[in-house]
């Protein structure tokens, strides 16, 4: 049998793997646009700037940082005098760790590094201003959220602010890979954990939570096919499985019809994102909508 979610996802977060990294971001890389202008983040740093000394970040399953990416170009940042972030890295890919540190700038400034799972995270208690995971947790199995989450909780401050973003079960991201797995696997494997799932084990660790939803569609022209092709195997962390097998496989064929639109011959893949926010009381919960 193949090897499960998230062995596949450490085989594909990896320098071998790159240029299907990349094609895919050429898809996704606005999915961190949207994270960096739903909130108003300049606002969020500029209140908790009134501390006087750095700010010290971790960035849970950082990925290639294209979420520090997207809050450099479209936060508003540079506004901020004075302001300097301490970002910790943590993923168990020391490629992404690698990527995501390149990405870094001032006023983020490229902290500890942390080279395994949130699960084994030895963390800081009480360490953190702000702990973040975004588009990040689909491969924590659904039963080993609390005890991820917990660390998230546990290394901020009293006064610290935490933040998920995953994709919820009607959404693309985890929809689509439940009916990849019903059509290519018998079913079989580990899920993608969402962001109700998230919401729900934060809710019963006892923090403060405040959760909306981000809604939008990912557009991609049926004809280019290449693109599509690799697109939808990194959704599924999974190139063995052919755009062709995967349009004539039910029940994945129905639901890859069902995203075509004949009028413009595009696929729309209907994105929606559970955003989370928590921390140890309410007053905390400081992040406005932009
Ligand atoms: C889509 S990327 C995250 C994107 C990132 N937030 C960004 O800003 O670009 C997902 C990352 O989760 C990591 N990952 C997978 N399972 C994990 C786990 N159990 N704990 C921590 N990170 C994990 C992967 O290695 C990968 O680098």
């Amino acid at each position: 049998m193949a090897a499960d979610t998230f062995q596949r996802s450490c085989d594909h977060w990896s320098d071998d793997a790159r240029a299907e990294m990349e094609a895919f971001y050429e898809l996704a890389r606005i999915d961190y646009r949207y994270l960096a202008e739903t909130y108003d983040w300049a606002d969020a740093f500029g209140r908790l700037l009134a501390r006087d000394e750095p700010l010290r970040l971790a960035d849970i399953a950082c990925g290639s940082g294209k979420f520090p990416e997207a809050l450099l170009s479209y936060a508003g940042l540079e506004q901020l005098d004075g302001l300097k972030v301490h970002y910790d890295l943590l993923d168990p890919s020391d490629f992404s760790v690698r990527e995501a540190k390149q990405v870094l700038r001032p006023p983020f400034e490229a902290g500890a590094e942390y080279c395994c799972t949130l699960q084994d995270w030895d963390c800081d208690a009480g360490a953190y201003d702000i702990a973040w995971a975004t588009h990040a947790l689909y491969c924590v199995p659904a039963e080993e959220l609390p005890t991820g989450l917990e660390k998230m909780v546990r290394c901020l401050k009293p006064d610290g602010l935490g933040f998920v973003a995953q994709g919820l079960r009607d959404g693309h991201y985890v929809g689509f890979y439940d009916v990849f797995r019903e059509a290519l696997q018998d079913g079989q494997g580990t899920p993608y954990s969402d962001g109700a799932q998230v919401e729900a084990a934060l809710r019963r660790l006892g923090v403060s939570v405040r959760s909306r939803q981000l809604n939008y569609t990912t557009v991609v022209s049926a004809g280019r096919e290449e693109l599509l092709e690799s697109y939808l195997q990194r959704c599924a962390f999974d190139d063995s499985v052919s755009l062709e097998k995967m349009l004539s496989t039910e029940p994945l064929a129905t639901y890859l019809a069902s995203c075509y639109q004949q009028g413009s011959h595009e696929y729309h893949f209907e994105q929606r994102i559970g955003l989370t926010l928590f921390a140890h009381s309410d007053a905390r919960l400081i992040l406005r909508d932009r």
